[in-house]
């Protein structure tokens, strides 16, 4: 891989030995296995599959700042070109030939309309250069292809599930978005809180990469159907990938 020569990534330097079994800092971000997959989960919050040149991105929920605001609740406008200019960086930096975006692109049905020029402009330089795939979310079920691309309920390429939401059942080698994932762990007197990759090794939940998106801590109830054995993480913090081991995970306070 020669696509990250000379980018410096941050990346825990010696995973705990419980840790250790799962994870593997490697240049791009930090390695594990899902099913028998392997794959890289990236600082930024992309997966990145070296076997197939894949990069995948979750939940980029684009023009969720211009849906609060047409319902009166007035925030700072720009996460649309904040998340597309994050996502452009990392195809500049891994040249993928196939760019997953695993649902909930757009934050509601209407949202592709309200797209300005500029960040409309984005998505098109995006869809040319790749191999782009839009998969379905509940948020935004019909996809606007017209900016390029193709769309589909779910993906399967190199032993991976890719879709938007996770089944309750077992699925070895899924990976999905949907719940916006967020870990708590606490070490030298402080307590962090973060986003973060969820996995068991056989299967794994993205973190939202939209700007604006929240998070739900993987502790909740709501990751049990997903985990009935609970999760590992990848923290993304201060710019930095972070393995944690399931025991080390907090519950919100
Ligand atoms: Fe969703």
């Amino acid at each position: 891989m020669t696509m990250l020569s000379g980018r410096k990534r941050k990346s825990a330097s010696a995973p705990k030995a419980a840790e250790g079994s799962l994870f593997k800092s490697c240049e791009a971000g930090i390695g594990f296995a899902v099913g028998e997959a392997s794959v890289v989960a990236t600082p930024e919050g992309a997966l990145w599959v070296p076997s197939t040149a894949t990069l995948i991105v979750s939940d980029l929920h684009l023009e969720k700042g211009s849906s609060f605001a047409q319902r009166g609740r007035m925030v700072p406008p720009y996460d649309t070109r904040a998340t597309l200019s994050r996502l452009e960086s990392l195809v500049l930096a891994f040249r993928p030939s196939r760019l997953v975006s695993l649902g909930d692109s757009f934050h509601d049905r209407s949202a592709a309309e309200r797209l300005d020029a500029a960040d409309a402009a984005a998505i098109r330089r995006l869809t040319a250069v790749t191999d782009f795939v839009w998969i379905r979310g509940n948020h935004d079920p019909d996809p606007p292809i017209d900016l390029g691309g193709s769309a589909a309920a779910e993906l399967v390429t190199a032993g991976l599930i890719l879709r938007h939401e996770p089944r309750p059942a077992p699925a070895p080698g899924e990976v999905a978005g949907h719940l916006h994932p967020c870990a708590a762990v606490a070490g030298r007197g402080r307590r962090l809180r973060a986003r973060c990759f969820a996995t068991d090794g056989q299967r794994l939940v993205m973190p939202a990469f939209g700007a604006y998106a929240g998070g739900l801590n993987v502790r909740d109830e709501a990751f049990a159907p997903v985990f009935p054995e609970g999760c590992a993480v990848v923290l993304l913090a201060r710019g930095g990938a972070y393995p944690a081991a399931a025991g080390r995970l907090l519950r919100d306070v």
